[in-house]
């Protein structure tokens, strides 16, 4: 093809491996130097420009505004699974196919909830700090006593793919599993992971780790707030390797500073890179960077499959990973 007539494609940050590849002599590329922060709808909006394809991050806002100033994007294809980033609705009045990348990182990203679970209830980080702060005075059986997973019920709110991993890791630290999610799994997955179903307020009253992997859209928007944190059975723990918003961060730091919650880890902030004040003060906490999917392997994988979709929407053919509109 000649080359002023190939599509456009804009990559927001700059990706880990070789996907680009993908696209020599079939796209023009325009790559941004990865910003070290979330961009703004008008710095989205101004990266993408004329780009028929974009491969964007999930800091990136795909607003209305933005599609608005991109009259030739015809696909926007997410380096995630999330999508919360982008106004699904508006891609789809106006015909812009958007994609995403599951699949690839799912056992990464339960590998790293198990290490929040193990770190939380383990004081793995605080005992870090004292050993950094040479405040180690020698053994004694009273110091950093944490809570045995063992017998304890691991609950996992949304069963997705991310869910089943990390409920498939549960029996390997003798945990029972139950889990939350509008739609049930099959009696063989279920009796295979092991997983009783509960109604939302029983699971969070009951389990001694609540796991939160449920897609962030209007109706889970603080689906933990206040109210649901109070509900917690005491001295429990709350790990959160989906999204921010998930949870009302303001109620949690409160639950944590009580004592009423043992523990947290998490991975996702409410307002990313943003913290609720207080949080970072408080022991109990266990706060990684959003580094769910973070292998090597992973992330290369996910930009593969992220650019191996705007290219099959660009070149007319179907893309493995498509996502719809949400269905009203
Ligand atoms: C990571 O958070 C993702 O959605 O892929």
């Amino acid at each position: 093809m000649d080359r002023v007539t190939l599509p456009l494609v804009v990559v927001t940050s700059e990706l880990p491996g070789d996907a680009l590849t993908l696209l020599g002599g079939r796209a023009r590329v325009k790559t941004f130097k990865s910003r070290g922060g979330p961009r703004t709808e008008g710095e989205v909006l101004r990266c993408l420009g004329r780009a028929t394809g974009a491969v964007t991050l999930l800091t990136d806002p795909i607003t209305e505004t933005v599609l608005e100033a991109c009259p030739n994007l015809r696909v926007v294809s997410n380096c995630a699974v999330g999508v919360d980033n982008i106004d699904l609705r508006a891609c789809a009045r106006r015909g812009i196919t958007v994609t995403n990348t599951p699949g690839v990182l799912t056992e990464a990203t339960a590998d790293l909830t198990w290490a929040l679970i193990l770190a939380a209830a383990r004081r793995v980080v605080e005992g870090d700090r004292l050993m950094r702060a040479g405040r180690f005075k020698g053994w004694l059986p009273t110091s950093l006593l944490g809570m045995d997973l063992r017998g304890k019920t691991l609950g996992v709110l949304g069963m997705g793919r991310i869910g089943q991993a990390v409920a498939r890791r549960a029996p390997a630290f003798g945990m029972r599993v139950a889990y939350a999610d509008p739609r049930r799994l099959t009696e063989s997955v279920e009796s295979a992971l092991g997983a009783t179903r509960l109604p939302l307020a029983e699971l969070v009253a009951r389990v001694h780790v609540l796991s939160l992997h449920c897609p962030l859209n209007q109706e889970t928007r603080h689906l933990m707030d206040g109210q649901r944190l109070s509900a917690m059975r005491p001295g429990s723990i709350l790990i959160n390797t989906g999204r921010g918003p998930l949870v009302d961060e303001a109620a949690l730091v409160e639950s944590l500073r009580s004592g009423h919650l043992a523990a947290a880890g998490l991975d996702v902030y409410e307002r990313e890179p943003l913290m609720a004040p207080g949080l970072r003060d408080l022991p109990n906490a266990v706060l990684l960077p959003h580094i769910g999917s973070a292998s090597r392997e992973t992330r290369e994988e996910m930009a593969r499959m992220a650019v191996a979709n705007c290219l099959a929407v660009l070149e007319g053919r179907t893309p493995s990973n498509p996502v719809g509109p949400p269905v009203p």
